[in-house]
């Protein structure tokens, strides 16, 4: 099926190739209403264009819901390149793909995702002005793990309070599924206020890394952590962890975490909902590695990305609220603000896309 065919609202999907290099890339702008639309690349091994298509369409969608609830001026793209990183991954692919990135004209502002890193960033930006996840010593904000950990314990804290009555975790259980770059950091987080915390993780290492860090944390297998006696589960591993086979069997009274798309399939939300489970909505609380390669377009100060992070307190609360008054799962409500957002400023400025434009590349 065809782009037209899928009827997403996609503002321009532009296919790129170039045979020199190998590359095959696909960059979906949903909307530029709000700003620039930015997302990262990611470099995977579809197996067809019909594989590529949808993963560029959805999670450029997501991006722009994730900016626009985010209160970032921002709006959502995403880049996929279709190739295994570990085997086709050259400089020259990764030049080619920022000759394409800086023919948009700033349309499009990309970034690190599943398959590319902040040096592969430093790579595109020899051909490209329109590059954010850039190492710290190209001007970079580097690893953006550490503010979206701290912005989920933020969205937490929200929910604590929606439950429990005090933005606080002190005193709480919380299960941590995958303790990885994210969910490590969320662990200290946990700690330092006062929550007891269960970890699982399907690499052994990982888990014996957390433990070493903070020997007062239990772990327990990763199919055992849902089922606990917990207040709080947060699912910080791969997409796909709330479906209708855990959701039954959860404890927690809450369930916040960074992992993406943690709703397995549309429903699950009710589904939550029914069983009197407040789930934090992922994208509202996991935006903090957004914001963070957003501050880096202006020049990136780590004390303005922190302070706009902790605004994901805030956010999530008013998330909450307005589920309460519409009568709809958190999930619905975060959708409905951001189309909301997307919808006003789109006509502000009378239905006009984001014209091409903005700075040379370093190397012309
Ligand atoms: N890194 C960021 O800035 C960022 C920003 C927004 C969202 N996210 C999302 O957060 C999640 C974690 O990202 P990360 O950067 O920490 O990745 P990571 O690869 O560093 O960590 C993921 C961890 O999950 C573990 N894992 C894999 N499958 C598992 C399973 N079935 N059960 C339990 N553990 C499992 C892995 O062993 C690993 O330790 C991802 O869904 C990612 O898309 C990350």
């Amino acid at each position: 099926m065809g782009v037209f065919d899928r009827q997403t609202g996609h503002e321009q999907v532009v296919f790129c190739q170039d045979a020199a290099t190998g590359l095959q890339a696909i960059v979906a702008v949903y909307s530029t209403a709000l700003g620039p639309s930015l997302g990262g690349t990611r470099f995977h091994p579809y197996r067809s264009e019909d594989e590529a298509l949808p993963d560029a369409l959805n999670l450029s969608r997501a991006m722009a819901y994730k900016a626009a609830c985010a209160g970032l001026d921002l709006g959502g793209g995403k880049g996929v390149i279709v190739g295994d990183p570990r085997i086709d991954k050259t400089e020259a692919l990764l030049e080619s793909y920022g000759r394409f990135v800086q023919a948009l004209g700033g349309r499009y502002i990309t970034a690190c995702d599943v398959g590319t890193y902040v040096e592969d960033m430093d790579v595109v930006a020899r051909e490209c002005a329109f590059v954010t996840g850039r190492s710290p010593a190209a001007g970079g904000a580097g690893d953006s793990s550490i503010l979206t950990a701290y912005g989920v314990f933020q969205g937490m804290r929200a929910a604590a309070e929606a439950v429990w009555g005090s933005p606080t975790l002190a005193g709480r259980r919380v299960g941590v599924s995958g303790v990885g770059k994210v969910g490590r950091r969320l662990v200290g987080h946990l700690l330092a206020d006062g929550a007891s915390v269960v970890v699982a993780d399907v690499s052994a290492e990982a888990v014996g890394r957390v433990r070493a860090e903070h020997r007062e944390v239990e772990a327990v297998d990763v199919d055992a952590l849902p089922g606990l006696a917990l207040d709080v589960l947060s699912p910080c591993a791969l997409g796909g962890a709330l479906d209708d086979r855990t959701v039954p069997a959860l404890q927690a009274r809450v369930v916040c975490g960074g992992a993406n798309n943690q709703l397995a399939e549309p429903g699950v939300e009710k589904l939550l909902e029914d069983r009197g489970i407040l789930y934090a909505p992922d994208y509202v609380v996991n935006a903090g590695g957004l914001i963070q390669v957003a501050e880096e377009i202006g020049g990136y100060s780590e004390a303005r990305a922190r302070a706009r992070a902790t605004g994901i307190l805030d956010t999530t609360r008013k998330v909450l609220r307005l589920a309460a008054e519409e009568g709809v799962p958190p999930a619905v409500a975060a959708d409905r603000l951001a189309e909301r957002r997307i919808a006003e400023a789109s006509a502000r400025a009378g239905g006009r896309i984001l014209p091409a434009g903005g700075p040379r590349p370093a190397r012309p």
